[in-house]
């Protein structure tokens, strides 16, 4: 199975921004047991590689990095143990750079000639982002129509009350956010509040799980 099929099998990509590395052990422990092993780490805090480090470093959470705006950032990342390389736009020079590596890019899209453009850079999943100033979920059906095998991972403006009007959308692979995984609450090592919070997120992913 490839490392893009694993993460969108989840449902859920966790968008995470630590400011503190020593706080990338109680966010993985939190993920685990809220039944989502997943963490997009963001490269938007001096913390960041460390804390990708650590969670790749425990081997039970499907690590990757967010944010990744430079080729250098993704050698930064690929070398922290990142599995995969989230992007909000899409540059030419990211997405090769991940090829050289064989690892996976989650690069932004969301307007059709974005679309296009990732489509002829080979790839097959977009984020789409920001969603909800992007048009939502009406504009990711739109978009369908042209673009019928192009898979979206909506992230931006998403949370627990509009969650399923995404993930009714049958292009949408997996919906990613930060409303999982507050960093206010990782900073408070709120660990029961994580979970509480990544658990829920997971019953509504996965209606059908016991
Ligand atoms: C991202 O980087 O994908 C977004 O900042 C996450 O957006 P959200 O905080 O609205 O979930």
């Amino acid at each position: 199975m490839t490392t893009l099929t694993q993460l969108t099998q989840h449902r859920l990509v966790p968008v995470v921004v630590l400011q503190d590395a020593a706080d990338a052990s109680l966010l993985a422990d939190a993920l685990v047991a809220g039944g989502l092993p997943v963490a997009e780490i963001t490269l938007r805090t001096a913390a960041a590689a460390e804390a990708i480090r650590i969670v790749a470093d425990r081997g039970d959470v499907l690590v990757g990095a967010g944010t990744v705006l430079t080729a250098a950032q993704v050698d930064q990342a690929v070398a922290a143990g990142a599995r995969y390389v989230v992007s909000p736009g899409t540059r030419r020079a990211v997405v090769e750079r991940c090829a050289e590596h064989g690892v996976p890019a989650l690069p932004g899209a969301v307007t059709a000639t974005e679309v296009q453009a990732a489509l002829e850079l080979g790839l097959d999943t977009v984020k789409f982002f920001p969603a909800g100033t992007s048009g939502g979920a009406a504009a990711i059906k739109a978009l369908a129509a042209p673009f019928g095998d192009m898979r979206f991972v909506p992230t931006g403006g998403i949370g627990p009350a509009n969650l399923a009007d995404y993930l009714a959308v049958p292009t949408v692979a997996a919906v990613g956010g930060s409303w999982m995984v507050p960093p206010d609450r990782v900073a408070a090592h709120d660990r029961a509040g994580l979970v509480d919070l990544i658990s829920n997120a997971v019953a509504a992913a996965h209606p059908a799980r016991p």
